[in-house]
């Protein structure tokens, strides 16, 4: 999208309210996983048909775990718009941009952050879990920067896990306290929680990357194939005839997204014991790389044009820019703090 057509989509914002908004935010932790792409990405890529959808990678939130290590931002900011794109964003439907690039998200943050006590942010559970080893006022502050990520765009509703149900209710409580203290500039956002196909880890944990448990968008048909072998599964059926139990095996649980009618062909034979492991794997292999191929093929044409990502990221940032400059001075109009003469 040029820079004049990203203009006419912030104007047509404006105008027509009939189409909402939609913010999805991710910490850049580079290349994707198959528990990303099921349990967020595809999603997205639905919800971009039907809404204005901004998708900003939040390399500021980034910081507060990461301060000191940050020479991996840009490869892995790239890696995942590669990712985005690969599993079907369309930049003229989904502006793609870097948090950080847009500053009017710090500008916000800074007016939110005074109308929330710290007594409330300290007794969030994300805070209480990790403060010992992440205490500072940035991490404090997390959810409040959070907020001001949707509401910069006057967002209705942000597709998220259930673990981030009370800091989309602080963005809401955050738009309602602005609107009540000076006018109503802010949408109040609601999550958009998606009925997610759950995909476990090879150790049967949430698959995240952190964990190593990760089935990588990028991994080959080969690597698949070497990590689903070494998969979790039901314990008690060590050999082939022992039966077993599909509703524990995280196995079973991609079954369901990857093969159509896992329910008839193969949860009764793995419970019968007619079915093993190893088999039950193969055929899962063969299903999972046959629904990845497009993805992968997408992104190995995509790496060779480095130029296109970086260039998506700028009309995606030109397009976020626009919609939050306009919400910002309508904050600073609502706050009286817009110090210019009347025009
Ligand atoms: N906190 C979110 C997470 O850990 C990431 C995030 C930052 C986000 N800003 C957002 C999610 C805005 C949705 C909307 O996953
Ligand atoms: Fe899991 Fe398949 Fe083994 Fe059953 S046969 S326990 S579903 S891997």
């Amino acid at each position: 999208m040029n820079k004049k057509d990203a203009k006419a989509q912030g104007a047509a914002t404006e105008t027509a309210p009939k189409k909402q908004t939609i913010l999805s935010g991710m910490q850049p932790t580079g290349s994707l996983h198959i528990g990303n792409l099921e349990g967020a990405l595809r999603n997205w890529v639905r919800l971009q048909e039907e809404y204005w959808m901004y998708c900003c990678i939040v390399d500021l939130h980034a910081l507060t775990a990461e301060f000191d290590d940050t020479r991996a931002f840009k490869e892995k900011i790239f890696q995942m718009a590669v990712d985005y794109l690969a599993a079907g964003l369309d930049p003229d439907k989904c502006a793609v941009f870097v948090q950080s690039e847009v500053k009017e998200h710090a500008e916000l943050h800074l007016i939110f952050s005074m109308l929330i006590s710290v007594p409330t942010l300290s007794r969030l559970p994300t805070y209480q879990e990790k403060k010992e080893s992440l205490d500072s006022y940035g991490f404090l502050g997390y959810p409040v920067l959070q907020a001001a990520d949707i509401c910069l765009y006057n967002a209705h509703k942000v597709p998220v896990g259930k673990d981030q149900e009370k800091h989309i209710w602080l963005a809401n409580d955050l738009a309602k306290r602005f609107n009540s203290t000076y006018r109503k500039v802010f949408v109040e956002p609601e999550a958009l929680f998606t009925d997610i196909p759950l995909i476990l880890g090879s150790d049967n944990r949430k698959m995240s990357k952190s964990y190593g448990n990760h089935i990588p968008l990028e991994a080959t048909e080969k690597e698949t194939e070497k990590i689903l072998k070494k998969y979790y599964t039901d314990p008690d059926k060590v050999y082939q005839g022992d039966p077993g139990n599909p509703d524990i095996c995280p196995v079973y649980l991609m079954h369901r997204v990857y093969t159509p009618s896992a329910a008839e062909t193969v949860a009764p034979p793995c419970r019968t014991g007619e079915l093993g492991c190893v088999d039950c794997k193969k055929t899962l292999t063969k299903n999972l790389n046959g629904a990845l191929q497009p993805i992968r093929d997408r992104r190995v044409e995509l790496l060779k044009r480095p130029d296109y990502i970086w260039e998506v990221l700028e009309t995606g940032r030109d397009r976020a820019q626009q919609r939050a400059q306009n919400v910002m001075e309508k904050v600073r109009a609502a706050m009286k703090m817009n110090y210019r003469k009347k025009k």
